[in-house]
């Protein structure tokens, strides 16, 4: 059975990117394929990496800090595909799950390769077979520099991962917003059902799951509206 694991980055007990994840693993789970964990980081103990170095030094694939850390790199290295869903906060991802992206070095080495265009350090376990997606919800409605940044780093750190941003995402959760958010959720469970099998996902599907629900001046005269 393949084996994904979903680093779950919202701090929220409802999280809307969440929404939008499960609806993807429902379709990518359709026929009972896969071996789901999903990890809520919040609730784990991770504390920041020491940068010390001593992962490296001792080529073991484990960070001397003794929290919850890991055990999280045995599922990551275990795992055939990782799926990293998250709020967008301040143009990157939530400060919890970036110290679990940070403490993932012990699972690379100190030798560096370059791999299509991107610096990298050799994995000490096998990642050619792993794949990455990265599913984020944001606040902001639509516009292209809201996730630059992100879209840069996730790029460098996951080699090419599948992407998918979501403007507005906290109509997910606006029960009133149903006429428009169903039609995205019912999307992502196609996007699950494609990328089950296809092992990837259409530019033109992207497209569509990354389409705002609502037109950015209407979403920013109702969330103004609030105020
Ligand atoms: C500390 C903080 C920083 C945020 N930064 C951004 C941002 O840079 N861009 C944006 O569009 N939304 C931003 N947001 C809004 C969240 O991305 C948005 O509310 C999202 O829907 C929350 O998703 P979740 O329910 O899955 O946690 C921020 C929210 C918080 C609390």
């Amino acid at each position: 059975m393949k084996k994904v694991l979903v680093l779950n980055g919202s701090p929220k007990a409802v999280s809307d990117t969440m929404v939008l994840t499960r609806a993807f693993l429902q379709g990518l789970n359709g026929e009972g394929a896969y071996e789901i964990d999903v990890v809520d980081v919040i609730k784990k103990q991770i504390k920041p990496c020491l940068g010390c170095f001593k992962c490296w030094q001792n080529g073991d694939g484990k960070c001397i800090q003794q929290d919850d850390q890991n055990a999280i790199l045995e599922q990551y290295a275990a795992a055939d595909l990782i799926i990293y869903s998250f709020p967008l906060y301040c143009y990157a991802m939530p400060s919890h799950l970036k110290a679990v992206l940070d403490r993932t070095i012990p699972l690379m080495q100190i030798k560096m390769v370059e791999v299509d265009g991107i610096v990298q350090h050799v994995p000490l376990v096998d990642f050619s077979g792993k794949r990455t997606i990265v599913i984020s919800g944001c606040g902001f409605p639509d516009w292209e520099d809201n996730y630059n940044g992100l879209r840069i780093m996730c790029n460098n750190s996951f080699g090419h991962p599948t992407m998918v941003f979501v403007s507005e995402a906290p109509l997910l959760n606006a029960p009133e917003a149903d006429a428009v958010t169903g039609p995205l959720v019912e999307a992502f469970i196609q996007a699950g059902i494609e990328y089950r099998e296809k092992d990837c996902l259409s530019e033109g599907t992207v497209n569509w799951l990354e389409t705002p629900m609502i037109p950015k001046e209407a979403y920013m005269e109702m969330i103004n509206g609030i105020t």
